[in-house]
């Protein structure tokens, strides 16, 4: 089993980024050869400042290594170091449909709310992003449920891809999606009907990675709850139910259980028990990020050392595309 995961250098990281994706990360490099990728091409495709690219690129490398992801057990790169991807994103557009890639959501969202320049990029997104994972042959994904259309795309891609180039052969692997089974979607407190976000939500209602236990205790004491009384998860009740959920996803429980231990509890025990657990859960990242934040030229010699090992992989992958697909010089010794 091969893992790949990509996340954008952008923002600071919430709670619903560590729950949803980078807990998956963590335990992903115990399951099998695991590969995660600060994505900053895809950070180009919306207005953004050189400078703070760098530093953002930064904070994410470090805040990875805080939560626990270890450079002996998983390949940790930044895309742009391994030019293979924007090879494959290229290759790929040949097999890619234009109308499919208009009709993309996130390429709807943000094109119509974008007031500057909308960029090729943004439409050519998911092909880069596709790149990103076939490029490895990779067998799953380990992203939050934001990102089935994308994976959608990437699988028909593959798919696309063998039927017209690969003789009936597998030369690109379609890869599985993997959702998180508790936590995929953690909701704005303020709005729960709306998912927590670093550029759609409000920030009393997000939750940094990085916020002071106290900011964090807060924020829980605010969340906006339901009409009722009783601690359990309806579709009715959005707020509480993501109560539950990020308390369940936390504590690595089920969210029956959570339900179960706090029946008869009122909203404010409720909120207490997420704050607290939330705190714990957090403190000890934010502890070994002030030290590992501080060394860029150590995290600078990860990512490095990471690029040559994914440059391996890739640089196969497309030996296999590029005699495939027909261009470039044939490759020494293969017959045509
Ligand atoms: P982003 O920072 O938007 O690039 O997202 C990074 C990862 O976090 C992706 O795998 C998303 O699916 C996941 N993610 C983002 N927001 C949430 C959320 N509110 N709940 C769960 N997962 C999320
Ligand atoms: N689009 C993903 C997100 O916004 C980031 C991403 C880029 C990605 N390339 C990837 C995720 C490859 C998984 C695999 O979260």
């Amino acid at each position: 089993m091969r893992i790949f995961s990509g996340i954008q250098p952008t923002g600071s990281k919430h709670l619903g980024n560590y729950i949803g994706a980078i807990t998956q990360y963590v335990a992903g490099q115990e399951r099998g050869e695991a590969l995660f990728c600060i994505v900053d091409l895809h950070a180009t495709t919306m207005p953004y400042d050189p400078v703070e690219l760098r530093r953002s690129l930064y904070d994410l490398t470090a805040l990875l290594l805080a939560a626990g992801l270890d450079p002996k057990r998983c390949i940790l790169f930044r895309q742009a170091d391994v030019m293979e991807h924007t090879e494959l994103c290229w290759l790929l557009c040949s097999v890619t449909e234009l109308g499919r890639l208009q009709r993309m959501h996130q390429f709807r969202d943000k094109s119509t709310t974008q007031r500057e320049l909308v960029s090729a990029g943004l439409l050519f997104y998911p092909v880069l992003q596709a790149a990103d994972v076939l490029a490895y042959r990779a067998t799953e994904v380990p992203v939050g449920e934001d990102q089935r259309e994308h994976l959608e795309l990437m699988r028909d891609v593959a798919r696309r891809f063998n039927a017209r180039f690969g003789g009936g052969d597998e030369v690109l692997v379609v890869p599985e999606h993997r959702i998180p089974e508790v936590g995929a979607r953690i909701m704005d407190l303020q709005d729960p009907t709306k998912k927590m976000s670093t550029t759609g939500g409000s920030e009393q209602g997000t939750v940094y990675v990085l916020d002071e236990p106290k900011v964090i205790e807060k924020k829980f004491k605010s969340a906006v709850t339901d009409s009722g009384s009783e601690v359990r998860r309806a579709p009715e009740k959005p707020g509480v139910s993501n109560l539950i959920e990020i308390l369940a996803a936390v504590r690595g429980v089920a969210p029956e259980a959570v339900e179960g231990e706090l029946a008869g509890a009122r909203y404010g025990e409720l909120k207490a028990a997420v704050a607290a657990a939330v705190i714990d859960y957090l403190r000890p990242v934010a502890e070994r990020y002030g030290d590992l934040r501080s060394d860029e030229a150590a995290l600078e010699s990860i990512l490095a050392d990471g690029a040559e090992r994914a440059r391996k992989i890739a640089g196969e992958t497309l030996g296999d595309v590029r005699e495939r697909m027909g261009v470039g010089a044939r490759r020494a010794g293969r017959p045509s």
